[in-house]
């Protein structure tokens, strides 16, 4: 057991060299502080989101996403894509873009362009999409989907000032990962319910309305037990009773029936 703790970090720095050796692309051109403002912007609005979402995971910046973002902005090809790697830190990107003209040059060099314009832009496709019957009822809502796609972990921008590609304009690029818009059936961007409820890590850990990893154990932990399941306090979890699922106990991977059964065997429990 003692030689574990070396080795453990020995593993650690080799793993950040590997990092290192695959993250080769050139760094995003945004400043740290842009950065800032980036990430606060995706998770004001990921906490927006109507009906509100209980599997809302708190995005964080992750470099090699930028880097790629960086270099397909460099392209000038204002068509979704990536630039050739080794290595991808994930299986599947969602991208979102953003080309924001105007004559006004000032105004294309702002930081106003670099961020909150094309934030705003993916934001307010939400007037067209329904979230009931997962339908886009205007032109486009991907970009929206994107933004608020609950599993989505990680997300990386990179952008380019209006007067390096023919035309004038501000470009930006945002890469997601895990990407949004696949894999769920219905394909909507997140669960209904109570914030935090239904984490996929299954902690219960909240930052106003989204789902943190929390190391010091200190964290809000706004974490409520259905259908009889125990809180343990200390990791905010529930300790689900047999054919309960989800974070909160409050779904079901077995049949309809099953559910009914263990509910009402919970009522009667809970009566005594
Ligand atoms: C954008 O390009 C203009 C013109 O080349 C330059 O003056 C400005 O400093 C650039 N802005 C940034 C943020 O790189
Ligand atoms: C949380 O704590 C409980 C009780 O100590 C334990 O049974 C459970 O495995 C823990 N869950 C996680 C995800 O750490």
């Amino acid at each position: 057991m003692r030689a574990a703790k070396p080795l453990a970090r020995l593993q650690a720095l080799l793993h950040f060299h590997l990092f290192l050796l695959w993250t080769h692309g050139r760094k995003s051109d945004y400043s740290e502080e842009e950065i800032q403002i980036l990430l606060n912007l995706h998770n004001f609005y990921r906490r927006q989101v109507d009906p509100p979402a209980a599997n809302m995971q708190k995005l964080e910046w992750q470099n090699e996403l930028a880097s790629m973002a960086q270099d397909w902005a460099d392209t000038c090809t204002f068509e979704h894509g990536q630039p050739e790697r080794d290595r991808q830190p994930f299986e599947d990107i969602g991208q979102n873009l953003n080309k924001f003209t105007s004559s006004n040059l000032k105004r294309l060099d702002s930081l106003e362009a670099r961020t909150h314009i094309p934030l705003r832009t993916w934001w307010d496709e939400v007037t067209w999409y329904d979230f009931s019957s997962d339908q886009c009822l205007g032109p486009i809502c991907g970009h929206y989907t994107q933004l608020v796609w609950a599993r989505t972990k990680y997300v990386g921008c990179g952008y380019l000032n209006g007067t390096r590609c023919p035309g004038k304009f501000t470009y930006v690029v945002c890469n997601y990962g895990p990407t949004g818009n696949i894999g769920l059936n219905p394909k909507q961007p997140y669960i209904r319910g109570e914030p935090c409820s239904k984490c996929d890590s299954r902690h219960g850990w909240c930052d106003d309305k989204l789902c943190i990893t929390c190391t010091d154990q200190a964290c809000a932990c706004p974490l409520k037990c259905k259908n009889c399941g125990i809180l343990n306090a200390k990791n905010c979890t529930c300790t689900c009773t047999e054919g309960w699922d989800y974070a909160d106990c409050s779904g079901g991977l077995s049949p309809d029936i099953q559910t009914v059964l263990h509910a009402h065997q919970c009522a009667i429990q809970n009566r005594k």
